[in-house]
Protein backbone atom coordinates (compact mmCIF):
# COMPACT_ATOMS: atom_id res chain seq x y z
CA UNK A 1 0.00 0.00 0.00
CA UNK A 2 1.58 3.91 -0.79
CA UNK A 3 1.93 5.70 2.05
CA UNK A 4 3.52 9.14 2.06
CA UNK A 5 7.12 9.23 4.64
CA UNK A 6 8.95 12.10 5.62
CA UNK A 7 12.36 11.36 3.43
CA UNK A 8 14.87 9.40 4.86
CA UNK A 9 18.17 6.54 4.49
CA UNK A 10 15.60 4.43 3.43
CA UNK A 11 14.13 5.99 0.36
CA UNK A 12 15.98 5.24 -3.60
CA UNK A 13 16.66 8.83 -4.01
CA UNK A 14 18.97 7.96 -6.73
CA UNK A 15 16.83 5.79 -8.52
CA UNK A 16 14.23 8.69 -8.96
CA UNK A 17 13.34 10.29 -12.49
CA UNK A 18 10.44 12.39 -13.07
CA UNK A 19 12.08 13.77 -16.45
CA UNK A 20 12.97 17.20 -14.94
CA UNK A 21 16.94 17.08 -13.77
CA UNK A 22 16.75 20.09 -11.31
CA UNK A 23 14.09 18.03 -9.37
CA UNK A 24 15.81 14.65 -9.89
CA UNK A 25 18.91 16.83 -7.96
CA UNK A 26 16.76 18.94 -5.71
CA UNK A 27 15.63 14.98 -4.18
CA UNK A 28 19.11 13.32 -4.64
CA UNK A 29 21.28 16.37 -3.04
CA UNK A 30 19.39 19.20 -1.57
CA UNK A 31 16.23 17.60 -0.06
CA UNK A 32 17.64 15.85 3.27
CA UNK A 33 20.18 19.02 3.77
CA UNK A 34 17.42 21.46 3.74
CA UNK A 35 15.02 19.20 6.27
CA UNK A 36 18.49 19.14 8.62
CA UNK A 37 18.53 22.92 8.43
CA UNK A 38 14.92 24.16 8.86
CA UNK A 39 14.74 25.35 5.56
CA UNK A 40 12.64 22.63 3.89
CA UNK A 41 10.90 19.47 5.10
CA UNK A 42 10.47 17.00 2.21
CA UNK A 43 7.59 13.84 1.83
CA UNK A 44 7.95 10.80 -0.40
CA UNK A 45 5.28 8.25 -1.85
CA UNK A 46 6.41 4.96 -1.02
CA UNK A 47 4.62 1.13 -1.16
CA UNK A 48 5.41 0.32 2.27
CA UNK A 49 5.84 -3.38 2.05
CA UNK A 50 9.13 -2.20 0.01
CA UNK A 51 12.36 -3.69 0.98
CA UNK A 52 14.96 -0.62 1.32
CA UNK A 53 15.99 1.57 -0.20
CA UNK A 54 12.16 1.68 -1.03
CA UNK A 55 11.67 3.48 -4.55
CA UNK A 56 9.72 6.83 -4.85
CA UNK A 57 7.34 7.39 -6.57
CA UNK A 58 6.33 10.43 -6.09
CA UNK A 59 7.47 14.07 -3.34
CA UNK A 60 6.96 17.38 -2.73
CA UNK A 61 8.56 19.67 -0.54
CA UNK A 62 7.21 22.56 1.96
CA UNK A 63 8.85 25.36 3.82
CA UNK A 64 6.75 28.71 4.89
CA UNK A 65 6.33 31.65 3.54
CA UNK A 66 6.09 35.11 4.09
CA UNK A 67 3.89 37.52 1.74
CA UNK A 68 2.92 40.84 0.98
CA UNK A 69 -0.59 40.74 0.70
CA UNK A 70 -0.86 43.39 -2.23
CA UNK A 71 0.56 40.91 -4.28
CA UNK A 72 -2.73 38.71 -3.73
CA UNK A 73 -5.82 39.31 -5.68
CA UNK A 74 -8.48 41.84 -4.23
CA UNK A 75 -10.95 41.30 -2.06
CA UNK A 76 -8.61 39.24 -0.10
CA UNK A 77 -5.67 41.78 -0.18
CA UNK A 78 -7.58 44.53 1.36
CA UNK A 79 -8.73 43.12 4.23
CA UNK A 80 -5.44 41.41 5.71
CA UNK A 81 -2.42 42.96 7.22
CA UNK A 82 0.49 44.06 4.85
CA UNK A 83 2.93 40.99 5.44
CA UNK A 84 1.09 37.62 5.91
CA UNK A 85 2.44 33.56 6.54
CA UNK A 86 2.07 30.91 3.90
CA UNK A 87 3.29 27.40 3.07
CA UNK A 88 4.99 27.46 -0.26
CA UNK A 89 5.10 24.00 -2.16
CA UNK A 90 8.32 24.28 -3.22
CA UNK A 91 8.53 20.94 -5.32
CA UNK A 92 6.35 18.35 -6.29
CA UNK A 93 7.72 15.47 -8.95
CA UNK A 94 6.23 11.93 -10.09
CA UNK A 95 8.68 9.84 -11.79
CA UNK A 96 8.40 8.99 -15.17
CA UNK A 97 7.10 5.84 -14.99
CA UNK A 98 4.26 6.27 -12.57
CA UNK A 99 2.96 9.51 -14.32
CA UNK A 100 -0.61 10.10 -15.73
CA UNK A 101 -1.82 7.65 -12.61
CA UNK A 102 -2.94 10.31 -10.22
CA UNK A 103 -0.28 10.28 -8.33
CA UNK A 104 0.68 14.16 -8.32
CA UNK A 105 -3.15 14.22 -7.20
CA UNK A 106 -2.60 12.02 -4.36
CA UNK A 107 0.59 13.96 -3.42
CA UNK A 108 -1.29 17.29 -3.49
CA UNK A 109 -4.23 16.43 -1.66
CA UNK A 110 -1.24 15.08 1.22
CA UNK A 111 0.52 18.64 0.94
CA UNK A 112 -2.75 20.04 2.07
CA UNK A 113 -3.01 17.91 4.69
CA UNK A 114 0.08 19.00 5.97
CA UNK A 115 -0.88 22.93 5.32
CA UNK A 116 -3.86 21.86 7.58
CA UNK A 117 -2.08 20.68 10.25
CA UNK A 118 0.57 23.54 10.09
CA UNK A 119 -2.55 26.18 9.57
CA UNK A 120 -4.08 24.67 13.25
CA UNK A 121 -0.75 25.09 14.79
CA UNK A 122 0.60 28.41 13.62
CA UNK A 123 -1.93 29.60 10.96
CA UNK A 124 -1.14 30.61 7.25
CA UNK A 125 -3.30 31.92 4.51
CA UNK A 126 -2.86 29.40 2.32
CA UNK A 127 -0.44 27.10 -0.35
CA UNK A 128 1.63 28.92 -2.99
CA UNK A 129 3.41 27.41 -5.26
CA UNK A 130 6.19 28.48 -8.19
CA UNK A 131 5.10 27.09 -11.44
CA UNK A 132 8.28 25.84 -13.73
CA UNK A 133 6.08 26.65 -16.75
CA UNK A 134 2.47 26.95 -18.46
CA UNK A 135 2.16 23.37 -18.66
CA UNK A 136 3.27 23.28 -14.60
CA UNK A 137 0.68 26.36 -14.51
CA UNK A 138 -2.45 24.40 -16.10
CA UNK A 139 -1.84 21.38 -14.21
CA UNK A 140 -2.18 23.40 -10.94
CA UNK A 141 -5.41 25.38 -11.78
CA UNK A 142 -7.47 22.27 -11.97
CA UNK A 143 -7.03 22.03 -8.41
CA UNK A 144 -8.11 25.77 -7.81
CA UNK A 145 -5.12 27.29 -7.70
CA UNK A 146 -5.20 31.33 -8.56
CA UNK A 147 -2.05 32.98 -10.29
CA UNK A 148 -0.89 35.77 -8.70
CA UNK A 149 -1.63 39.05 -10.86
CA UNK A 150 2.20 40.18 -9.41
CA UNK A 151 3.67 36.95 -11.32
CA UNK A 152 1.84 34.77 -13.81
CA UNK A 153 4.36 31.30 -13.12
CA UNK A 154 3.42 32.07 -9.14
CA UNK A 155 0.13 30.73 -8.12
CA UNK A 156 -2.10 30.36 -5.00
CA UNK A 157 -4.54 27.56 -3.08
CA UNK A 158 -6.76 29.65 -0.12
CA UNK A 159 -7.08 27.89 3.12
CA UNK A 160 -11.04 27.85 2.52
CA UNK A 161 -10.50 26.13 -1.03
CA UNK A 162 -8.37 23.61 0.60
CA UNK A 163 -10.90 22.52 3.58
CA UNK A 164 -13.85 22.56 1.03
CA UNK A 165 -11.26 20.05 -0.77
CA UNK A 166 -10.68 17.98 1.55
CA UNK A 167 -13.85 18.13 3.24
CA UNK A 168 -14.95 16.23 -0.11
CA UNK A 169 -12.06 13.58 -0.71
C1 LIG B 1 3.27 17.50 -13.23
C2 LIG B 1 3.26 16.15 -12.48
C3 LIG B 1 3.62 16.40 -11.01
C4 LIG B 1 1.82 15.58 -12.57
O1 LIG B 1 1.75 14.38 -11.84
P1 LIG B 1 0.94 13.12 -12.39
O2 LIG B 1 0.90 12.09 -11.33
O3 LIG B 1 1.52 12.73 -13.70
O4 LIG B 1 -0.48 13.78 -12.64
P2 LIG B 1 -1.92 13.21 -12.25
O5 LIG B 1 -2.04 11.78 -12.67
O6 LIG B 1 -2.24 13.59 -10.85
O7 LIG B 1 -2.74 14.12 -13.30
C5 LIG B 1 -4.07 14.38 -13.16
C6 LIG B 1 -4.49 15.22 -14.35
O8 LIG B 1 -3.63 16.35 -14.46
C7 LIG B 1 -3.41 16.67 -15.84
N1 LIG B 1 -1.96 16.62 -16.07
C8 LIG B 1 -1.08 15.64 -15.77
N2 LIG B 1 0.17 16.00 -16.07
C9 LIG B 1 0.09 17.22 -16.60
C10 LIG B 1 1.05 18.13 -17.10
N3 LIG B 1 2.36 17.84 -17.14
N4 LIG B 1 0.61 19.32 -17.54
C11 LIG B 1 -0.69 19.64 -17.49
N5 LIG B 1 -1.66 18.82 -17.02
C12 LIG B 1 -1.27 17.63 -16.59
C13 LIG B 1 -4.20 15.72 -16.64
O9 LIG B 1 -5.46 16.30 -16.87
C14 LIG B 1 -4.35 14.54 -15.72
O10 LIG B 1 -5.44 13.82 -15.99
P3 LIG B 1 -5.41 12.72 -17.22
O11 LIG B 1 -4.21 11.82 -16.99
O12 LIG B 1 -6.73 12.02 -17.05
O13 LIG B 1 -5.30 13.52 -18.47
C15 LIG B 1 4.21 15.11 -13.13
O14 LIG B 1 3.85 14.94 -14.48
C16 LIG B 1 5.70 15.49 -13.04
O15 LIG B 1 6.35 15.19 -12.04
N6 LIG B 1 6.24 16.12 -14.09
C17 LIG B 1 7.66 16.51 -14.11
C18 LIG B 1 7.98 17.53 -13.04
C19 LIG B 1 7.06 18.74 -13.04
O16 LIG B 1 6.71 19.29 -14.10
N7 LIG B 1 6.65 19.17 -11.82
C20 LIG B 1 5.83 20.37 -11.63
C21 LIG B 1 6.64 21.27 -10.77
S1 LIG B 1 6.31 22.98 -11.01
Amino acid sequence: MHKIELLAKSHDREGFDCGSEPLNLFLKQTARQHAERGISRTFVLVDEAAAAPKPIAGFFSLNLCQIKSASLTAPEARTLPRDVAGVRLGRLAVAKASQRQGIGKTLLVAAMGKFIEIFNTAGGIGLFVDAKDQAAKRYYKQFGFVALPSNELELFLPVKTIQEALASC
